[in-house]
């Protein structure tokens, strides 16, 4: 199988970075603890033990890395769109010797990828789910990192302490899991976390979805439904767009995401993307249900 991968990734060689896994493998326990440690029991089900697609499955084999490059960068936008949010951030005001946290940051490619900006000294990566937070460090050492420029934080959206503040934090692909009674204690969490006064989060990879989505879903409950399969939804008249109990995937629609920035104290600049993220959808699907956008938020003098 052949990859489309950006060369400029300063990859070892195959038997160098056996190498350096096999040290890594002997270090693991002390430097994340992370087979010691309990895992904190916030995240949802879908996210706590999983069985991780084989895109998601970095070890470290080059092959498995070269597989996670081809689905962010070539199969989904999710590479080229969360680059274009990083562009937003307004870098120049921040500085140098900088400290990030990365939050519900997965398998970790975007904890590497920001780690691998000139002015970022740290990235305490956060995620509470087992299967995804083992790759972690792996996904580091294959762009090039170590496990001091990405740490890993066991935590979540309600309970994470980082060992020091923050200059800035990026949620990319989470804030969508992270339900409405979670939002206030996130957001807390984010500006104690924080060592500015002018606290600054990047929400990245997200979506809303238009008054067409939940038209198509009312369709679908009433035309493709029975009653056997409608008792089986956690979605139905009235609730048209309630969250997944499974993994919290919400459906929000663009006025309930304004509502949560400026409740929270933040105020919102979004951008939209023209296409799908996901890429698994047709255009006019996308353009007439989906809107993919990143966010730049910024917190409100007080
Ligand atoms: C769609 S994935 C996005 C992962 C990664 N940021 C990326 O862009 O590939 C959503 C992530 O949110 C994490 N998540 C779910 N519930 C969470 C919670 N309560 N606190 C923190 N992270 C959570 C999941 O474990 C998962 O890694």
């Amino acid at each position: 199988m052949r990859y489309i991968c950006d060369p400029t990734y300063p990859r070892l060689s195959e038997s160098n970075f056996v190498k350096v896994m096999q040290q890594l493998t002997e270090l693991e326990n002390d430097i994340v603890g992370m087979d010691k440690e309990p895992f904190i029991s916030d995240v949802p089900e879908r996210f706590a033990e999983e069985e991780l697609a084989s895109h998601w499955a970095v070890d470290g084999n080059v092959e498995s890395f070269n597989r996670l490059i081809n689905y962010i960068e070539v199969k989904t936008n999710f590479k080229p769109y969360f680059e274009s949010a990083l562009t937003h951030i307004p870098w120049d005001s921040l500085g140098e010797d900088l400290v990030i946290a990365d939050i519900g940051s997965g398998v970790g490619w975007t904890s590497a990828l920001i780690s691998r900006m000139p002015q970022v000294r740290k990235v305490y990566s956060i995620e509470p789910g087992r299967a995804r937070a083992r790759r972690i460090q792996y996904i580091a050492k294959h762009f090039g990192l170590n496990n001091r420029q990405v740490e890993w934080i066991n935590g979540s959206f309600e309970n994470f302490n980082l060992p020091e503040k923050v200059d800035y934090v990026i949620l990319c692909a989470s804030f969508h899991h992270c339900v409405d009674t979670l939002q206030k204690s996130l957001f807390e969490n984010i500006v104690s976390n924080s060592r500015r006064s002018k606290v600054g989060v990047l929400v990245a990879n997200e979506h809303y979805v238009t008054t067409v989505w939940t038209l198509n879903r009312m369709k679908s409950y009433y035309l493709k439904e029975n009653a056997a399969s409608r008792k089986q939804l956690c979605w139905g008249p009235g609730q048209w767009r309630e969250p997944s109990p499974r993994d919290n995937e919400h459906h929000r629609i663009k006025r309930e995401c304004d509502r949560i920035f400026e409740g929270n104290g933040f105020n919102a600049t979004y951008y939209i993307h023209p296409g799908d993220l996901c890429k698994n959808k047709s255009p006019l699907k996308t353009r007439l249900m989906w809107r993919y956008y990143h966010a730049v938020l910024e917190r409100k003098e007080i």
